[in-house]
């Protein structure tokens, strides 16, 4: 007993040192883009609006924000399609991890084929895990997001060859963050579900789609996922408004079934992890930290937490936030909401960068 663990001491302290170094290039190398300090080979996205950097401009939908003043703060004040005024959470963790400075939208007509090599994302805005989010929004399902990777893993293999694909697919962080939809646009604003199914029930609807997603992407080979949690959906501008009563407070059921969901999901992914050995997968936790700056936002150095900076901010979103009907507010950055749905850049900043801790044990493996 006494001689184990007498060894066993100094193998934790080797152990946190590594941890710590990790961590440390984790949050350092964070400027670099050259491949040699990447801490994965590739990112690679799935998802709804949250992380779509524009695959939404080429499909036929409403679901659009590839104008003004969309892009206010990003390179060339240019409206990309992605739903922010400047970069995505998306980007931030390609930037973060050292791989790339801006994750290009899979549908992107400038994409090169070297673009394909560090990751890109699949994600469409309106997109949910429950298929009919999906269909009524007109955009990219989680089926078709796989669809299109199948085809993106056969480019892999023709530029790369075998070797450098599989690489890329099996040691590639997967990224999934989708689901506030399901709860924002199709369970409580329309009878698809809510005549069928009450909170749990919907709840187990959506994780049950989420699983197989995530066990087709497993088929697929990827074995590094990260599955980011629904945010507290009741408490962004549009769901006050829309069902926060005259005070606009958070809508409590959006709210109710969001946590659900996300518990049920945190289950889930223990299970399949423990089920499909060599498959790392982790939860990540936006919904502490998100509902921490909306309640607190003087400790985040924010404003306006309520409302969005686009137009009146109360509603806003997508092709109701353009530049011939919405003014922009003052500070963007004092802003927790870019629109009446979509957080800051600042915000998703800082979501990212407590995120980033979530995703470590997939880098480190
Ligand atoms: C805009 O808001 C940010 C964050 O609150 C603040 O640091 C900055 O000073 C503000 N800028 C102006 C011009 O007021």
């Amino acid at each position: 007993m006494f001689f184990p663990m007498k060894l066993r001491v100094p193998q934790v302290y080797l152990l946190l040192f590594f941890l710590l170094i990790v961590h440390f290039d984790a949050l350092t190398l964070t400027q670099k883009s050259d491949k040699s300090s990447a801490l994965v080979p590739a990112i690679i996205v799935f998802g709804d609006s949250i992380v779509d950097p524009g695959n939404n401009n080429v499909i036929n939908t409403l679901v659009k924000c590839d104008f003004p003043p969309y892009g206010i703060d990003f390179v060339d004040q240019m409206p990309t399609g992605r739903f922010c005024d400047g970069r995505i959470p998306s980007d931030l963790i390609a930037s973060k991890l050292g791989v790339k400075e801006l994750l290009p939208a899979y549908l992107d007509p400038n994409l090169e084929p070297q673009d394909l090599l560090t990751g890109v994302s699949f994600a469409s805005g309106g997109a949910g895990y429950d298929p009919i989010t999906s269909e009524t929004a007109h955009v990219i399902s989680m089926d078709d997001q796989l669809e299109l990777y199948k085809e993106y893993q056969e480019k892999l293999r023709a530029i790369g060859g075998d070797a450098i694909a599989e690489n890329i697919i099996s040691k590639g962080l997967h990224v999934i963050c989708v689901g506030s939809d399901d709860i924002a646009n199709t369970y409580f604003p329309t009878l698809f579900r809510k005549l069928q199914y009450d909170i749990p029930s919907y709840a187990d609807l959506v994780v049950n789609y989420a699983s197989r997603f995530f066990q087709e992407l497993i088929k697929l080979g990827a074995r590094k996922i990260g599955i980011v949690g629904i945010p507290p959906i009741g408490c962004v501008p549009s769901q006050r408004t829309l069902a926060g009563g005259l005070f606009r407070e958070c809508a409590p059921f959006h709210n109710q079934l969001a946590e659900l969901v996300n518990s049920k999901l945190n289950q889930e992914i223990q299970r399949l992890g423990s089920i499909y050995q060599g498959t790392l997968l982790v939860y990540i936790n936006i919904y502490d930290t998100l509902l921490d700056i909306i309640q607190n936002p003087d400790k985040y150095d924010f404003e306006v937490a309520t409302n969005g900076c686009c137009g009146t901010g109360l509603l806003e979103v997508s092709i109701l936030c353009n530049s011939l009907t919405s003014f922009v507010c003052a500070n963007v950055s004092d802003h927790v909401f870019w629109d009446s749905y979509h957080p800051t850049e600042r915000a998703y900043q800082i979501l990212v960068d407590v995120a980033i801790d979530d995703v470590l044990p997939l880098i480190i493996s």
